[in-house]
């Protein structure tokens, strides 16, 4: 089973008398443990298609599975179990809570999966830990570097174990040095079975990962595996 199967998409937003047709027509097969990069010029559609994705919004028409669950029968309550199940987000802005600190951040996804306080404290610290931030726990985000709040914002992402990660140009607001650990991280991730989905606008981004899927105007121009993938790792 494909992990993700798009098909036919589309996406009209209407503002007023104003349409926007903001995805065309888009198909997309996705497997597990892929590794993609969503690139194109702004306004092309990629947000729209995350959102999709990540079943924060529902398309106008066409068919999303999702391991095989037709997206679009489900209930609003089932969409948001099956958003916090199978599914981590990480943005460009980070989204931390603020004044909470970064243990509790990392175990917040944990608290509204009703897992025990014991357990979530272990895994918050395990993943803490895998992101190199084993020594600023008690930290509030605002303590942090912006490397150092994505790399918080990746582990909160994977505190339900979701099998896909997806993350909205996460290196949009770091410098180069800060974007080029967030990616090694998610190379690691990948090479550890996750399933990753990046939108960015930087090819020195994109390079990480193992396929490229472009849009122009709110349609695929371009979908291909990279050659020889390299290995990032040290
Ligand atoms: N909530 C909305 N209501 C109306 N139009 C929208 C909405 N969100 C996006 N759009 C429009 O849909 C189109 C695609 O937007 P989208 O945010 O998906 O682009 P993007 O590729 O992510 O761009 P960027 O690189 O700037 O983030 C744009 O023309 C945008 O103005
Ligand atoms: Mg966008």
């Amino acid at each position: 089973m494909e992990m993700i199967n798009i098909e036919n998409l589309n996406k009209i937003y209407k503002t007023g008398s104003v349409e926007v047709h903001a995805l065309k027509n888009v198909n997309i097969e996705i497997k597990h443990g892929e590794f993609i990069a969503i690139m194109g010029h702004s306004g092309s559609g990629k947000s729209t298609l995350m959102n999709i994705i990540g079943c924060l919004d529902r398309p106008t028409s066409g068919k999303y599975f999702l391991e095989g669950v037709e997206i679009d029968k489900q209930s609003a309550d089932e969409l948001s179990l099956i958003r916090n199940k199978k599914i981590g987000f990480v943005f460009q802005s980070f989204n931390l809570i603020p004044r909470t600190n970064i243990l509790r951040n990392v175990e917040l996804p944990m608290i509204y999966a009703k897992v025990s306080a014991k357990q979530r404290r272990e895994k918050a610290l395990e993943l803490l830990e895998k992101v190199g931030l084993q020594d600023r726990v008690n930290h509030l985000p605002n303590e942090l570097s912006g490397g150092q709040k994505q790399r918080v914002a990746i582990a909160r992402a994977l505190a339900n174990n979701p099998p896909i990660i997806l993350a909205d140009e996460p290196t949009g607001n770091l410098d180069t040095n800060s974007s080029e650990e967030i990616m090694k991280i998610f190379r690691k991730l990948n090479n550890e079975g996750n399933s990753i989905i990046v939108v960015t606008h930087e090819h020195e981004v994109a390079k990480y990962a193992d396929r490229i899927i472009v849009f122009k105007d709110g349609s695929i121009i371009e979908d291909r595996m990279k050659e020889g993938v390299e290995n990032y790792l040290a």
